[in-house]
């Protein structure tokens, strides 16, 4: 195979994938079929691709290699589950799928290990991340004592809400910030740090807009070496930070505003804790410059184009999608620990966390503003 037969089903965010198919963005890919329940997002790729208006019978059509997922998340893994069984490569969006037992299922379904199954994790491709991730698993920092992120950039307006009848529904989504805007997030902290042992987190539900799901979070997490990290985030903060920050026995980094600044103690703290004679003394320190390669500009096409590149060569995935299982247990845990007024040990019980969406889609938490139209 010189080209893969490219094929997304949801046009929504995927109409923007297959934008870049169509421009020719991705090399040694073409977008031969798109698929939507919805005629009117079907309309504008008439003339370019074949369409379809059933998964089934796209992945029936013998037209494509590859399929991305770009669906609601509960449908993630119905349709990913149909594409892997009909042999396709699979590229799916995040979140992998909009609870642990459902991934569960997506991941098992990956059976033939030469089928690419991939994730759409793009903000892996940032260099300030890739960065991050390199000087914290090579030891640089040292043991890790603290794990901040406040990730609370996304701010959202009541029309943002009004514009879709599934977002910020227990029935239609399946969460909120935690599972539309900041898989990206947790995804990269685990990516950077590891997963914690433990979580506990305070959601609150509907606090700034009309809505049923988490809109603010503040989440603590414990690691296994005892180190703790917290993260927050919002839809209901401008202006909002998008800051984090981690801290281990050589020094401290902070990734903000596409930059870093790597504060190193010149010996582990730890060590001078023991041996320093003042009460006071802190570590000398040095300010290190680490250059960053400039933001990457279309993030969704580096992924795309891995994933191209992995059906064809073989590279290794940039965000494979079993991968994704981790960033969606935090999501999944910060909910399930703020409604029952727990602490969580991960990894998390995916039939209680299943149960207890069945219960929160039966039984949503009220909602307390009235501005919301659709
Ligand atoms: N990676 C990113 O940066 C990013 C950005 C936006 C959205 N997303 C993800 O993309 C997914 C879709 O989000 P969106 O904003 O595009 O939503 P959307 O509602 O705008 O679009 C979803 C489309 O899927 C179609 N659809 C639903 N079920 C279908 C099915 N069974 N078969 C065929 N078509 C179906 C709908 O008709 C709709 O056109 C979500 O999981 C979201 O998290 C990712």
């Amino acid at each position: 195979m010189n080209t893969v037969r490219m094929g997304i089903v949801g046009l929504g965010m995927g109409g923007s994938h297959a934008r870049k198919f169509l421009k020719g963005s991705i090399a040694r890919a073409k977008l031969t079929a798109v698929c939507d329940l919805s005629p009117e997002r079907l309309a504008p790729f008439e003339q370019t691709t074949k369409v379809f208006a059933r998964p089934e019978d796209l992945f029936d059509s013998g037209l494509i290699d590859a399929v991305i997922v770009a669906t609601p998340h509960y449908s993630h893994a119905t349709v990913g589950i149909a594409a892997l069984r009909h042999g396709l490569h699979v590229l799916v969006e995040k979140p992998i799928s909009a609870h642990k037992a459902d991934a569960l299922r997506l991941i098992a379904a990956h059976r033939n290990k030469k089928q690419v199954f991939a994730a759409m994790f793009n903000e892996r491709t940032q260099p300030c991340y890739i960065t991050a991730h390199t000087l914290v698993r090579n030891g640089e920092l040292g043991e890790l004592r603290r794990l901040n992120w406040i990730s609370t950039d996304w701010f959202r307006t009541d029309a943002y809400y009004a514009r879709s009848g599934w977002r910020a529904t227990w029935k239609g989504e399946g969460g909120g910030v935690l599972l539309n805007q900041c898989p990206h997030h947790l995804d990269l902290f685990q990516w950077i740090a590891g997963m914690p042992i433990r979580v506990r987190a305070n959601c609150f539900f509907g606090k700034y807009h009309a809505i049923e799901v988490e809109d603010d979070v503040t989440a603590f997490m414990e690691y296994s070496n005892g180190a703790t990290g917290v993260f927050i985030a919002t839809t209901g903060e401008a202006p909002g930070t998008n800051r984090m920050e981690i801290t281990g026995d050589r020094g401290r980094l902070i990734v903000e505003h596409n930059t870093i600044q790597f504060t190193r103690n010149t010996v582990p703290m730890s060590d001078y804790c023991r041996k320093a004679k003042g009460a006071m003394a802190t570590p000398d320190v040095w300010l290190v410059t680490i250059p960053v390669k400039n933001t990457v500009h279309d993030p969704h096409a580096a992924i795309l184009q891995n994933f191209t590149d992995a059906i064809l060569d073989g590279v290794p995935l940039i965000a494979p999608a079993e991968e994704g299982l981790r960033s969606l247990e935090l999501a999944n845990a910060m909910v399930y620990s703020s409604i029952k007024n727990k602490c969580v040990d991960l990894p998390l019980n995916a039939k209680r966390y299943a149960q207890l969406l069945r219960q929160l889609i039966a039984t949503p938490p009220s909602v307390k503003t009235k501005s919301r139209s659709a």
